[in-house]
């Protein structure tokens, strides 16, 4: 199972890693002021929706001609990772699930400079980082490529990424339908509400990487969203909330993902009264 989890080991909260009473007080003060549980004065119509059900569709925010000048010279990059044929890419930005078909550059504006404007759009870093409201501890960028009919990706169970508000900004570098490998999402399940908490509480731990407690029953009452769109959408989506990948039934999906994740290491001391 490829997720993200915090790494306990080097976490100033290890001390309080089986103690659910503490993680509650955190808890509580990590969304105390934040948008997914306030709301956003100064948002606009996306932020918004971004906000209320966690994540947004952007269809056709890119250029056609944008997409396909990027895309073609991505293409070289993203088979060299398939096939081992290293194209001059640095050992730390190779990542490859072959088990579950999926091919990763790292940092591929520094390959392809087109992608650079791409991670570097004012209105997307705005919402991300007004979203994000904390902090924000690491950007990541990555031309992400699943080629592979017939295997089996392990992201396919539903999960959540980590228990804090975390952004993936997604850009459709081709046409993706139900058969090629869209994102399946649980609209406004990144809320946090009591039915999640021991989710939260968990994956805090380290113990559980997001998807053992994510039974289909919890989110029966949420609405369930298949991701489609045309090449130059963007998708907005908080990995708080549930959601799942699909296997690749047809062709194949290439996207750039920018991923955001906020900084909330706060001293106990300071969060705990009692
Ligand atoms: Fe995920």
């Amino acid at each position: 199972m490829r997720s993200t989890f915090i790494n306990i080991a080097r976490s100033p909260i290890k001390k309080y890693k089986t103690s659910e009473h503490y993680f509650k007080k955190l808890h509580a003060h990590y969304f105390k002021n934040h948008p997914i549980a306030n709301g956003l004065a100064q948002a606009d119509e996306n932020l918004k929706l971004l906000i209320e059900n966690g994540l947004v569709i952007l269809p056709n925010y890119h250029s056609v001609e944008q997409i396909n000048s990027v895309r073609d010279q991505i293409y070289p990059y993203v088979n060299a990772v398939k096939t081992g044929n290293k194209l001059g890419i640095k050992e730390q930005d190779i990542v490859k699930y072959e088990e579950d078909g999926i091919y990763r550059v790292r940092g591929i504006q520094n390959y392809v400079n087109d992608a650079l404007p791409f991670f570097n759009d004012e209105y997307l870093l705005d919402i991300a980082h007004k979203y994000t409201y904390h902090p924000i501890r690491s950007t990541t960028g990555y031309a992400d490529y699943k080629p592979d009919i017939g295997v089996h990706d392990g992201t396919t169970t539903m999960h959540m990424d980590q228990w804090k508000a975390s952004i993936k900004i997604f850009t459709l570098l081709t046409d993706i339908g139900v058969s090629n490998a869209p994102m399946v999402y649980w609209k406004k399940s990144h809320k946090p509400q009591p039915w999640r908490f021991r989710i939260d509480f968990m994956n805090s731990t380290g113990l559980d990487q997001g998807s053992g407690f994510c039974p289909a029953q919890l989110v029966k009452n949420f609405e369930k969203i298949t991701i489609t769109g045309e090449a130059g959408t963007v998708i907005v989506a908080d990995t708080r909330g549930i959601h799942r990948a699909s296997n690749l039934l047809e062709d194949h999906r290439l996207q750039l993902v920018q991923k955001f994740t906020s900084d909330f290491y706060p001293h106990f001391s300071s969060v705990i009264k009692s």
